[in-house]
């Protein structure tokens, strides 16, 4: 189904509820009746090209949002993403760590599970919390940088020595670990562990850690063929420029 701005936004949470955490990141709240996605859009001073590409991004993997998306300015791109990191930060990540606290195995011997859990967690934690902090304290500002200069056509010379040390094409690679350190995750639970004297939380560590990987996989297409791409583009324009 391809999202478009007279849908009700009721009917496309309703067909596909994956995408209530979108909804919230862009600061509409519920209760918003039969109204249409435009008029949402409207009340909350929110670009709806900019909402439908991501809804119908993160609704369909296969979704061929590259053309509008790249008329949109990187800031709003930023933006967003940074809204992104935070609910990971400090919903989604939070959650599974409270699931995986409360798993319980009975015996001394069969909590050896619970620690392997743990460590597997832990290193996904460490590995994202270092993941994001590069784009936030590297990438991010660096995007937002080349998009002034690029906006204004200057090149500074400061500017073309940062292009040279570009952080974007060392940043290529970067995701695909994030993704082994929680694919490897599932795996124990699915694969390796007996289930836990209370099953049911095996059960909702599993969707949990299935949402997580599904909207970070969104996310990082954004970063991968929204972000970069634009931000290469900008720099080559620029050093074709000349520093003035
Ligand atoms: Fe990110
Ligand atoms: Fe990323």
């Amino acid at each position: 189904m391809l999202i478009s701005a007279q849908h009700k936004l009721a009917n496309v949470i309703h067909h596909d509820f994956r995408l209530i955490p979108i909804i919230s990141r862009f600061g509409i709240r519920f209760g918003f009746g039969d109204k249409t996605i435009r008029q949402i859009c409207d009340e909350n001073s929110v670009n709806p090209h900019f909402f439908l590409e991501i809804l119908n991004a993160f609704h369909d993997s296969e979704y061929k949002s590259d053309k509008l998306m790249q008329s949109f300015s990187l800031k709003q791109t930023v933006d967003y993403l940074l809204k992104s990191h935070r609910y990971y930060n400090l919903e989604k990540i939070p959650q599974i760590q409270t699931l995986i606290d409360k798993s319980e195995w009975q015996t001394s011997e069969q909590s050896k599970h619970k620690e392997l859990i743990v460590k597997f967690f832990e290193h996904y934690k460490k590995e994202a919390a270092s993941h994001i902090q590069f784009e936030e304290k590297h990438i991010y500002p660096y995007v937002l940088f080349v998009e002034a200069a690029f906006l204004e056509q200057k090149l500074s010379s400061e500017l073309r020595d940062k292009i040279k040390h570009s952080p974007v094409r060392k940043y290529k690679g970067e995701h695909d670990e994030l993704n082994t350190a929680l694919f490897d995750l599932k795996n124990i639970i699915i694969k390796y562990l007996p289930p836990a004297d209370n099953p049911e939380i095996t059960i909702q560590i599993l969707t949990e850690i299935f949402r997580l990987e599904k909207d970070m996989q969104d996310h990082t297409r954004i970063e991968d063929k929204v972000l970069l791409p634009k931000v290469q583009a900008m720099e080559n324009e620029l050093l074709k420029l000349g520093v003035g």
